[in-house]
């Protein structure tokens, strides 16, 4: 289909992206994004924060630190598409026809699905479905709708969310096999690599849902007290550490280069204490995320800066999604009933790319069309009125005006049924206005 390989991810906006979310997904997208052979497309998943979160102001405020983050980290925003889900229509529309090739029986096996399920079954609760919506449920097929639309290749992402991309995949098969080839069975991205997840505070997986995670862009201040507060052992200094098995460790070296790695790892063969090591980790750190610190704070305190680049983006993914719908909806059948869609949309794609100018000229055009019209339809209407004075006129003034107009009508109606199309709506509407004024 294309020549370059489109990538596409998305990140749900209801939370604060971390130091995990950074090495596992928003650094190498970034970098993915700078080749030349790539044409990536990165986008906040609103839609998808509010299965997890009802409180709006998260919602949004997540939104805007995420996009503010991946613009701090560089994202070249001409050569990406990064943009909003929810500036995308098409996306919840192509949710729907999705909805319908997809087999409840496949969403019964969602990941996401099961695992609420199972806290409901421990908890032993009587409806497994308890606290369950159906955004939760079915999940997966707006995502899957998420990647269709742009008929993305390869989707980077964690090792939670391969299940989906199989999903997406089934999806795209069974619409592909039922209304003929239309989607590209994309693939899910996972850097084997890397495939180690970074720890977080307590020494489990940095996770919103632990509470251990350390932001991105925490001020200075907080990353220090974060840093301080990873949990260690209760070596004393001078004794030999571990490195392998310490957190403090396993973030250093996931920032630092090979070599700062290996000098590290002879401080902790040379009993570095647990203080020294943290108060390392700090300086490190801040060092690297400083520069882009400082953009972030700049962004993020300018939404207008940030809303243009998502209008920017929003209109790019609207150049492929709008007529790729339209082509999805003629596929399934819901079209117009007269003429060509492709026409009507051309035209309609014709109009995007005028001026003001033209736009206003084209405007003015319109309304003195419909100015025109609405001024002949009321002259006919005026016309017929004083026609049909004059056929009453003739009735009232003849000897039986009853059966004048009995017989004007009947005359009328034949006239009717042998006249031609024009000449017979006009009767049509003669004979409706003579029977209204002869029974009023
Ligand atoms: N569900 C993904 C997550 O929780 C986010 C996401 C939504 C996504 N739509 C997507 C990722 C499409 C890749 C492609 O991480």
């Amino acid at each position: 289909m294309q020549a370059k390989q489109r990538m596409l991810t998305g990140i749900t906006t209801s939370g604060t992206p971390h130091l995990g979310n950074y090495l596992g997904a928003l650094k190498p997208a970034v970098a993915a994004s700078q080749q030349v052979d790539t044409d990536s497309f990165y986008f906040l998943a609103d839609y998808h924060a509010l299965i997890k979160c009802q409180d709006p102001q998260t919602v949004h405020r997540s939104g805007r630190e995420i996009a503010a983050i991946w613009l701090a980290l560089g994202l070249d925003t001409d050569k990406a598409t990064f943009y909003r889900q929810s500036d995308i229509p098409e996306i919840p529309q192509l949710a729907w026809f999705l909805t319908c090739m997809t087999a409840k029986g496949m969403m019964n096996r969602a990941h996401a699905y099961k695992a609420s399920v199972d806290e409901n079954q421990r908890q032993s609760s009587v409806d497994l479905d308890q606290g369950i919506s159906m955004g939760l449920y079915s999940y997966p097929i707006l995502m899957a709708a998420d990647i269709l639309m742009f008929n993305a290749h390869q989707i980077p992402v964690g090792k939670d969310q391969i299940q989906h991309i199989e999903m997406c995949r089934d999806i795209a098969m069974r619409f592909n096999h039922t209304y003929g080839e239309h989607f590209v069975l994309p693939e899910a991205l996972v850097d084997e690599g890397d495939a180690k997840v970074l720890s977080g505070l307590d020494g489990r997986k940095m996770s919103k849902s632990y509470g251990n995670i350390i932001p991105l862009f925490a001020p200075v201040d907080e990353l220090k007290k974060l840093i301080f507060q990873i949990t260690t052992n209760s070596l004393q200094p001078g004794e030999v550490k571990d490195p392998d098995t310490c957190t403090l460790f396993e973030i250093y070296s996931a920032f630092a280069s090979h070599e700062e790695t290996l000098a590290i790892r002879k401080a902790y063969a040379n009993g570095i204490g647990w203080g020294d090591m943290k108060g390392q980790l700090f300086e490190y750190l801040n060092d690297y995320l400083t520069p882009a610190r400082k953009r972030y704070d700049e962004i993020i305190t300018d939404p207008a800066y940030i809303e243009s680049e998502l209008q920017k983006g929003a209109a790019k993914a609207r150049a492929h999604s709008e007529p790729f719908m339209q082509r999805l909806r003629s596929a399934v059948g819901i079209m117009s009933l007269v003429g060509d869609l492709g026409a009507k949309q051309s035209g309609a794609k014709a109009k995007k790319e005028l001026t003001k100018e033209e736009q206003a000229k084209v405007d003015a055009g319109k309304a003195k069309g419909i100015a025109i019209a609405k001024q002949r339809a009321e002259q006919e209407s005026q016309q017929l009125a004083l026609e049909v004075d004059d056929l009453i006129n003739t009735i009232n003034t003849s000897s039986d005006p009853k059966a004048a107009g009995e017989e004007m009508l009947a005359g009328l109606r034949t006239q009717i049924d042998g006249a031609k199309k024009k000449a017979k709506k006009t009767l049509q509407q003669t004979l409706e206005l003579l029977e209204q004024r002869l029974t009023s």
